[in-house]
C-alpha cells in the first residue's frame, strides 16, 4: 500500500468517556497521529493523509475552533526538527485561505523546511471534497478557458495532484460515512471502519486494518484474469 488516509473521528466521545474536555480529546488525537505515522513508515507506506479540520468544522463552538487552531499551530511549531530528522514531508491540503495569516505562514514555513522528506504527511485543513472539486473547476476555467476537460487534466487542479489516490481510507469511532473526505480521490479506495475512538487507535487496530486490506481483491472496475 502506498497511500493511507484516515478520518480521525471520536475525539470528543473519547474525552467525554474519560471525563475530560473536548480539546483534551483532540490533544490525545494528535498523539495518536504521531503513533500511526510511525506504524505507516514501518509498513512501507509512503503517504498518510489525515482529516484534521473540515469545511463544516468552522460551525463548531468558537472555543473548540480556537482550541483546534492553537493545537495545530503548536504542532507545526514544535514538530519541525522531528519531522526533518525522520524525513517526513509536511503538506496541508484544503481551503487554506480560510486559515489565519499566522497559521498559513507557519504551514508554508514547515512545508518548505520539510520539502525533501521521503514520507508525506498530508493534513486536510478547512478541507471539503466538494469544495476541492469546485476550487479545481474554477482554477481550470481560469487557466484553460477553451481547453477540453478530461479526468487527467482535471486532476492537475486538485489540492495535491502529485499525491497518488488513497488505497485505503480508515474511519474510526463507528461512523459509516465518508463526510466529504477526498471525494474525487477515493473513487477506487477501499474503506475500513472500526468502532475504536481515534485517540485509542493503536498498533493492534492498525494491523487489523492492514490485514483486512490485504484480503481485499482490488479490481479497480476491471476483471481479474
Ligand atoms: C473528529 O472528532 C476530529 C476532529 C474534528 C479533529 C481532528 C484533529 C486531531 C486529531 C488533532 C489535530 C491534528 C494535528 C495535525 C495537530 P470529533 O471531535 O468529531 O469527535 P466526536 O464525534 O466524538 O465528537
Amino acid at each position: 500500500m502506498e497511500h493511507l488516509a484516515i478520518i480521525m473521528d471520536g475525539n470528543g466521545r473519547w474525552a467525554k468517556a474519560h471525563n475530560k474536555l473536548r480539546i483534551d480529546g483532540h490533544r490525545a488525537g494528535a498523539e495518536a497521529l504521531d503513533r500511526v505515522m510511525h506504524y505507516c513508515r514501518e509498513a512501507g507506506i509512503k503517504y498518510l493523509t489525515v482529516y484534521a479540520f473540515s469545511t463544516e468544522n468552522w460551525k463548531r463552538s468558537k472555543a473548540e475552533v480556537t482550541g483546534l487552531m492553537s493545537l495545530l499551530s503548536r504542532y507545526i511549531r514544535s514538530k519541525k526538527d522531528e519531522l526533518i530528522a525522520n524525513s517526513v514531508r509536511f503538506r496541508a491540503v484544503g481551503r487554506l485561505a480560510d486559515l489565519s495569516a499566522k497559521i498559513r505562514k507557519e504551514i508554508a514555513g514547515l512545508e518548505e523546511a520539510t520539502k525533501d522528506g521521503e514520507f508525506t504527511l498530508a493534513v486536510a485543513l478547512s478541507y471539503g471534497g466538494r469544495a476541492e472539486i469546485v476550487d479545481a473547476a474554477n482554477a481550470w476555467r481560469r487557466a484553460d478557458p477553451d481547453g477540453e476537460l478530461t479526468e487527467e487534466a482535471f486532476r492537475a487542479y486538485l489540492y495535491a495532484p502529485d499525491i497518488p489516490d488513497p488505497d485505503l481510507i480508515i474511519r474510526t469511532s463507528g461512523e459509516l460515512r465518508t463526510s466529504n473526505f477526498l471525494l474525487w480521490e477515493s473513487a477506487y479506495s477501499e474503506y475500513y471502519f472500526t468502532d475504536v475512538f481515534w485517540p485509542d487507535f493503536g498498533k493492534e487496530e492498525f494491523d487489523k486494518a492492514m490485514m483486512a486490506y490485504a484480503k481485499r481483491e482490488r479490481r479497480m472496475g476491471g476483471r481479474l484474469k
